[in-house]
């Protein structure tokens, strides 16, 4: 099928994916990801865990109320619920979409090295065989994906300007070809919040990478209105001596991004990247107070901020405390998506989310 034929049920997607007051669950750990998070409660990483632990995300009561999309991991999409009893269920992804909570997959494979770039710098592998995959998840009931790229800042000249090039035209080809099996793009430049840099030095690496994102997806044709951004929240490095007001992050977030999105894009969606649950509502709440309506839909597409402390409490068997966990963090991300979080509203866990060199 054609991009063209695709258009309207792409825009639709997408604009229904940036309800007011919403935001996406990112539940697409790897398998490796989630044995990490699973190893920190105590709960081993089998196959049945991991079924009973997203059966827990999808039976959620009231998730739809504040999450418009959840992302998932392969192994989800293809896999069956269990009940509170441990009975087999129905499709998870059937969970999800019958609640109107639209699933979407991740489809990039992972980083590797990059030649010729700088120590530790990477390009996100998963193009060969795109198009099957993207596919059949779309057969499967998937209606969004995402690939997520990774920049880094470092006293030793990253990103190299390579860096920067390959991983805008990695996203550009993905969004491309996964438009053309109906999918709408979640376009994810992620730059780590690694190092001590200042938050004037990552708004100029920001700024550097959304331009050249945006004009290789021009040079690759992807449809805009049919599309999202992922970016991370304009931050200082982790490093640095004093966090940044929700005021100053704010203004440099709207700043960069108003200097390189096109408007036609329907929503931003912020990753977490490593703040914590209480931080991540905070200065997204701060973004949407700004005096000056921006033009696209500002929300929030977290993994770690949403889910820390559900894991906590779910504990590998309580599911109505994970639940009741989940639900609070989605509740404050969804008033802090209209710039109404009243902090320290909603219970959370405040421990640290942040991992050097994270991969997800
Ligand atoms: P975090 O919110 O934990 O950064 O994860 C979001 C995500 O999907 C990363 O690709």
């Amino acid at each position: 099928m054609s991009l063209q034929s695709h258009r309207d049920e792409l825009a639709s997607t997408a604009c229904a994916l940036a309800a007011r007051g919403k935001g996406l669950l990112a539940a697409d750990e790897s398998t490796g990801t989630i044995g990490k998070r699973f190893e920190a409660i105590g709960v081993a990483n089998t196959e049945a865990n991991r079924r009973a632990y997203r059966s827990l995300l999808a039976t959620a009561p009231k998730l739809s109320d504040h999450i418009s999309g959840v992302i998932l991991f392969e192994e989800t999409l293809f896999q069956d619920s269990v009940d509170a009893l441990g009975e087999p269920g129905a499709p998870l992804v059937e969970l999800f979409s019958s609640r109107g909570i639209v699933p979407g997959i991740k489809v990039d494979q992972g980083l590797e090295p990059l030649a010729g770039g700088l120590p530790g710098e990477s390009w996100c592998t998963g193009l060969k065989g795109l198009q099957e995959r993207a596919a059949s998840a779309y057969a499967r009931g998937a209606r969004f994906a995402k690939w997520r790229a990774v920049l880094k800042i470092s006293p030793e000249g990253s990103p190299s300007d390579l860096s920067v090039r390959e991983n805008a035209w990695g996203l550009a080809r993905y969004a491309r070809t996964v438009q053309e099996a109906g999918l709408v793009p979640i376009v994810e430049p992620e730059i780590l919040m690694d190092g001590d840099h200042d938050i004037e030095t990552t708004a100029a690496v920001q700024e550097w990478v959304l331009r050249t994102v945006y004009r290789a997806l021009s040079h690759c044709g992807v449809f805009l209105e049919g599309s999202l951004l992922k970016p991370s929240i304009t931050m200082p490095g982790m490093a640095c001596a004093t966090p940044p007001s929700p005021e100053l992050v704010a203004e440099f977030t709207l700043r960069t991004l108003e200097r390189t999105v096109p408007v036609s894009v329907p929503a931003v969606l912020f990753l977490s990247g490593g703040l914590s649950e209480e931080e991540a509502s905070v200065y997204l709440s701060g973004i949407n107070q700004a005096t000056t309506p921006a033009p696209w839909h500002l929300g929030f597409s977290y993994g770690r901020a949403l889910q820390q402390s559900c894991l906590k409490h779910w504990a590998g068997h309580d599911v109505a405390a994970g639940q009741q966990a989940l639900l609070a963090r989605a509740r404050a991300n969804g008033q802090a998506s209209m710039g109404l979080y009243v902090p320290g509203s909603e219970p959370s866990d405040g421990a640290p989310l942040f991992e050097a060199n994270y991969s997800y």
